[in-house]
């Protein structure tokens, strides 16, 4: 939830990244830094918990992937319960150093941008529960160097991207509590017819609940292949994800897996839950079996 839109403003350093981190990571002050210009305020009601919100704002991983529009890369730093620092980089070939710390004792953080372009700018957002599943957000813009006649436009600029921000992350937040509630609910583990082999192999990929959880037909190289629908990580969606060389990435953080094995392919211990058996019986009906 941390990005700047291109103030045209030459990149500068705002001295050592890593001091200036250090200095804030333990105390977040709960004012903007002197000499700012306050640009703009975004307000708006995010259809989740506290706790997705928190969690999303912590989560710096998803950077890159879900917010892909806006952020290239990502190379943490540091990460503690104050927060985080990252190499962040922009399209199409900035990169700046952006610090997100929390206040412990108020329900507000800052994302600082350290050095790169918008260097000195500070984002400051109060999260606040307006019900279990729903909460407010406020989200100030302070600029450093703003000239008084573009002020308006910069706050129009800022306010226009975290509104794209805050959409993409609530969707992420919205389908992740969804996932999370229907765990909880038990399902039974039956037989499932899914139709003939023949109607199946005109609509493949075909996606299809069974057990209480989501799952995917694909074809590869000709043999049918079923594959969990939701990630191991934060159960992100695999429903609609793309699948390249036999390998699924998830949406939200990039993660990936070998869609025959379910191994993960960049090391990690995860991997994709274990599919139902197929079957195909004499009449070409095809079947998933516990
Ligand atoms: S939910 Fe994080 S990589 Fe899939
Ligand atoms: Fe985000």
């Amino acid at each position: 939830m941390d990005a700047h839109p291109s103030t045209g403003s030459q990149a500068r350093l705002a001295g050592s990244a890593r001091a200036s981190y250090h200095r804030t990571r333990d105390r977040v002050r709960a004012v903007p830094s002197r000499g700012l210009t306050h640009v703009a305020t975004y307000r708006r009601r995010v259809a989740a918990s506290t706790e997705r919100v928190w969690e999303n704002v912590r989560d710096w991983e998803h950077l890159p992937f879900l917010h892909a529009a806006s952020f290239r890369s990502i190379a943490l730093e540091e990460e503690s319960a104050a927060g985080w620092r990252a190499r962040v980089g922009l399209h199409p070939s900035n990169e700046i150093v952006l610090e997100l710390a929390i206040d412990a004792r108020e329900p507000k953080y800052v994302s600082r941008t350290l050095a790169g372009p918008g260097a000195g700018s500070e984002i400051w957002t109060t999260v606040t529960a307006a019900s279990p599943t729903a909460t407010d957000v406020e989200v100030a813009f302070w600029l450093p160097d703003v000239a008084a006649e573009r002020a308006d436009a910069l706050g129009a600029a800022y306010v226009r991207l975290y509104e794209r921000l805050w959409d993409e992350d609530e969707a992420m937040m919205v389908r992740r509590a969804a996932e999370l509630a229907a765990r909880t609910e038990r399902a039974a583990r039956k037989r499932l017819c899914l139709g003939t082999l023949a109607d199946l192999r005109a609509q493949l990929p075909h996606c299809f609940a069974w057990s209480g959880r989501g799952w995917r037909l694909v074809d590869l190289d000709g043999v049918l292949h079923i594959h969990a629908a939701h990630c191991p990580h934060w159960l992100g969606p695999l429903d609609a994800a793309p699948i390249e060389a036999g390998a699924v990435t998830c949406p939200w953080h990039g993660w990936r897996f070998d869609v025959r094995t379910g191994r993960a392919l960049d090391g990690r211990a995860a991997r994709l839950a274990t599919p139902p058996t197929l079957e195909i019986d004499g009449d070409g009906g095809v079947w998933v079996m516990p």
